[in-house]
């Protein structure tokens, strides 16, 4: 990658503080009222995903191939830490911007999108909004260029969406803590270099007793379980982080002693934004496999896009990825102006994650039998979007999470 191409980016973020940009964090309903900041990063990350990502998808999910050189250039352009201060060696953006840039990735190859969204979301932001200034420097900087990239491990074998049951626990000792457990699921678990992880140093107190903690990779104590062989996705690792007597400084405690849980929800809140994004480049992907091929295959003596039964589908996609993705830019909006918005990501996460299993089956149904086999992208969204309902909270959790604050709302 060029210094050219990485200045352009960079360039992105400055136009955004400058005077000429009077970007008021309004609301913005169609890329092309983005301002003008945004549709900068829109296009660029755009034509990026399609010359250097959408051509080797495919490669990457055959051969379960991370792809570390894209990664790089990712990192280049600014996009493994958006929402990072310049100081601290991101790009200094928005959570808008993030998702702009989350679903166009995601657009080219959905594996790239959630390795970018959980360096982003759930291994930069916690840290960003509650490290120490020395943490930041050693668990955040190194980690802005996409030469390394972090994970984040909450989840156990025995309990996923009962995040607040972890058992891994996390001993006092003289100078730190020690740390015995397993952690399951982890997104960039094998690459990553560092990871943000929660344990119980008071079980007891139950969710109050979890800690949150900085550990480097590889360190003694810290060991990786096999690479998941998985449906989709398959471009980004996903490993257990095994846990045995490894050995954590006091200095690499995130936040307060007891704030782990919160910690962990408000980084899934901002996380869902990023999933919902990821989950919208899979839908429109899905869309734009569709409308393509419906224009070119001919039946009954047309293209199959003048057929009503084909258009009706391409209907109910298009707005499905539409109003997933005003729900999306919303969360964004109200994230970027310090507003609550835990119910209105889960809305974007559940509305998004749903979207991409409906277009890429519709795609598929379509495609008919083209669609079925992997010459074509569309059984790969198909098998990309699942995992949209599940990771960062299913979508029986998003469900939990906006009716208990809809209760709230009516006073209950
Ligand atoms: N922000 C801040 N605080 C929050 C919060 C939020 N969004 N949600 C809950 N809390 C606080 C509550 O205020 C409460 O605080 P107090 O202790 O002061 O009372 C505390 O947390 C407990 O709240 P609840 O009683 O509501 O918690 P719960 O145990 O019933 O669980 C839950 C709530 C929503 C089900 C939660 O456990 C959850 O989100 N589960 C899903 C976990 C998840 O998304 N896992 C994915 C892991 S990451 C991943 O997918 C891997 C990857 O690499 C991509």
């Amino acid at each position: 990658m060029s210094v050219g191409k990485t200045r352009k980016l960079l360039d992105v973020a400055r136009f955004s503080r400058s005077p000429l940009c009077h970007f008021q964090h309004r609301s913005v309903y169609t890329h092309s009222q983005l301002p003008e900041t945004h549709k900068m990063l829109y296009k660029s990350v755009r034509d990026f995903s399609e010359a250097e990502l959408k051509p080797l998808a495919s490669k990457f999910d055959r051969e379960h191939l991370y792809p570390g050189d894209q990664i790089k250039k990712m990192g280049e352009l600014g996009l493994m830490a958006v929402e990072v201060p310049e100081d601290l060696g991101g790009t200094g953006l928005d959570y808008l911007a993030y998702a702009i840039a989350t679903e166009e990735i995601s657009r080219g190859c959905a594996s790239a999108g959630v390795i970018m969204s959980v360096n982003n979301s759930l291994y930069l932001g916690p840290i960003l909004k509650f490290g120490t200034q020395k943490q930041k420097e050693k668990f955040i900087t190194p980690f802005t260029t996409g030469q390394r990239v972090g994970c984040f491990a909450l989840s156990e074998p025995g309990n996923g969406s009962d995040a607040g049951a972890a058992s891994t626990t996390a001993r006092k000792q003289d100078k730190g803590y020690i740390l015995n457990g397993t952690k399951a699921w982890i997104t960039n678990g094998y690459e990553s270099e560092a990871t943000v992880v929660f344990a119980t140093t008071d079980k007891n107190k139950k969710h109050r007793g979890i800690s949150a903690f900085l550990v480097s990779k590889p360190t003694k104590g810290l060991e990786l379980g096999k690479k998941e062989d998985k449906l989709g996705i398959r471009g980004s690792s996903t490993c257990s982080l095994i846990f045995e007597d490894c050995s954590v400084p006091e200095e690499n405690v995130l936040g307060e002693l007891g704030m782990g849980f919160k910690i962990a929800m408000m980084t899934l809140d901002a996380g869902r934004i990023g999933i919902a994004s990821q989950a919208l480049g899979i839908a429109q992907a899905s869309l734009d496999c569709a409308v393509d091929y419906a224009s070119k295959r001919i039946a009954f003596g047309s293209p199959i896009l003048k057929l009503q039964a084909i258009q009706a589908k391409i209907a109910d996609m298009a707005l499905k990825v539409e109003s997933a993705r005003l729900l999306t830019w919303r969360a964004a909006h109200l994230k970027d102006t310090k507003q609550p918005f835990t119910k209105e990501a889960a809305m974007a996460k559940l509305a998004a994650s749903e979207a991409a299993t409906f277009c890429s089956h519709q795609a598929i149904q379509v495609l008919g039998g083209m669609g079925y086999v992997s010459d074509m992208p569309a059984e790969r969204h198909y098998r990309d979007a699942r995992i949209t309902e599940i990771y960062e909270g299913t979508s029986e959790i998003q469900r939990l999470v906006i009716a208990s604050n809809i209760a709230k709302e009516y006073g209950l």
